[in-house]
């Protein structure tokens, strides 16, 4: 059974379709944590309604020293006895020495179909370059921003009178089914890439 820590930074909708998916039986993993760079991220409290262990650790003491937060989310997290982390609306940018600490056992979901629009603001760009249909991808998190081995993509059409938010919203479903998807097989020690719809 793979124990999992999910890093949230604010409401945290994937990571309660995570939660409610490792409820399923036979599952191959259980939730050990929810983190947050931001003690009042309304996901935690969410989290905790459901019985999972949950942790604030606020970035902003930290300063620029990215290096002594990332060391204390990380004591955090091996304390939890995590395998894995699932990074889920995560906003904080890691260094490579977090990252290669989790190498192999890290994913992450990003709101487009890599490799196009790594970064923000992805909804506005894909629209902005009139793209025919947008999405989301999960991938294994390397030291090169969203940009590590892809693991799962869902697809959806962009429709006339899109706004980044009417397209965002429809991106956020196929999150919900995609990220559960990927976090089964990973999970299970699969890597086939899970391809949606
Ligand atoms: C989503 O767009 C997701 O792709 C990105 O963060 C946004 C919020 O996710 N990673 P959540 O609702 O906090 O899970």
């Amino acid at each position: 059974m793979k124990r999992v820590a999910i890093l949230i930074s604010g409401g945290g909708s994937n990571m309660l379709a995570l939660l409610d998916s490792m409820e399923d039986a036979g599952h191959p993993a259980e939730p050990c944590l929810v983190a947050s760079n931001d003690p009042e991220a309304p996901g935690l409290a969410k989290a905790a309604a459901r019985g999972v262990p949950t942790a604030g650790l606020d970035h902003r003491p930290f300063g620029k020293d990215r290096a002594a937060f990332e060391a204390e989310l990380h004591k955090i997290i091996e304390s939890h006895g995590a395998d894995m982390i699932c990074l889920a609306g995560f906003m904080r940018v890691l260094t490579a020495g977090f990252v290669s600490g989790w190498s192999g056992r890290m994913l992450n979901i990003h709101p487009s179909l890599l490799p196009k629009y790594r970064g923000l603001h992805t909804h506005a760009r894909a629209l902005e370059a009139g793209d025919a249909e947008h999405g989301c991808t999960v991938h294994e998190v390397t030291p090169e921003l969203d940009d590590g081995p892809i693991l799962g993509q869902a697809r959806v059409p962009v429709e006339p009178g899109d706004t980044p938010d009417t397209l965002a919203a429809r991106v956020l479903t196929m999150e919900h089914k995609l990220y559960p998807a990927v976090l089964r097989r990973f999970a299970a020690g699969d890597r086939r890439p899970v391809w949606l719809p």
